[in-house]
């Protein structure tokens, strides 16, 4: 299904304001992500070229309803992306909303100059699988649970 541009809206953050942090902090907890998005790791994260991007449900005074980000990693030989941290509230799922994030997330990958950009998928989903497939990524590795798309 094709994300309702009218309701939702997809914005790349770089600051992390108090209610963003609740929002992201319930997020964080529906996908079983351990840890705190505290201060001081945003700090780190922007810093070394982090991309976080959000959907907002703007018929529900803008509560974030969708995450995902993107670090950049830099070796001698080339540098790739690492997408993480996918999810989406459970009252609105299945609206193309963590399709949007990812193409979002691909094409700036893409648009970066990165050689390829890498997922791994830890949750016990199976509709991850359709989801990355239907957006390009492949198998990477003898993993099931590896992706990637190579530019
Ligand atoms: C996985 C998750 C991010 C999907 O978000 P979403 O916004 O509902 O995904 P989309 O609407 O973009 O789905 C696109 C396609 O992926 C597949 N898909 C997504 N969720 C699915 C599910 N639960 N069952 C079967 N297929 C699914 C479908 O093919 C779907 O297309 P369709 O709705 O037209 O059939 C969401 O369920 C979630 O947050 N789950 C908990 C956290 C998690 O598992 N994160 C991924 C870590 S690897």
């Amino acid at each position: 299904m094709q994300m309702d541009t009218v309701r939702f809206k997809l914005e790349e953050l770089r600051l992390v304001s108090g209610e963003d942090q609740r929002d992201l902090q319930i997020l964080f907890a529906q996908s079983k992500n351990d840890g705190n998005f505290s201060a001081k790791q945003r700090k780190l994260f922007f810093a070394h070229g982090g991309i976080l991007v959000v959907v907002r449900d703007v018929t529900e005074h803008s509560v974030i309803v969708g995450m995902a980000s993107l670090l950049v990693l830099h070796s001698l030989v080339k540098s790739g992306g690492y997408i993480g941290h996918v999810c989406v509230e459970r009252s609105v799922r299945r609206n193309g909303i963590a399709s949007d994030l990812l193409i979002h997330l691909v094409a700036r990958a893409k648009g970066l100059g990165l050689s390829d950009v890498r997922l791994t998928c830890n949750a016990s989903n199976p509709g991850t699988n359709a989801l990355y497939q239907g957006l390009g990524f492949e198998p990477a590795g003898k993993s099931s649970n590896r992706y990637k798309i190579v530019f």
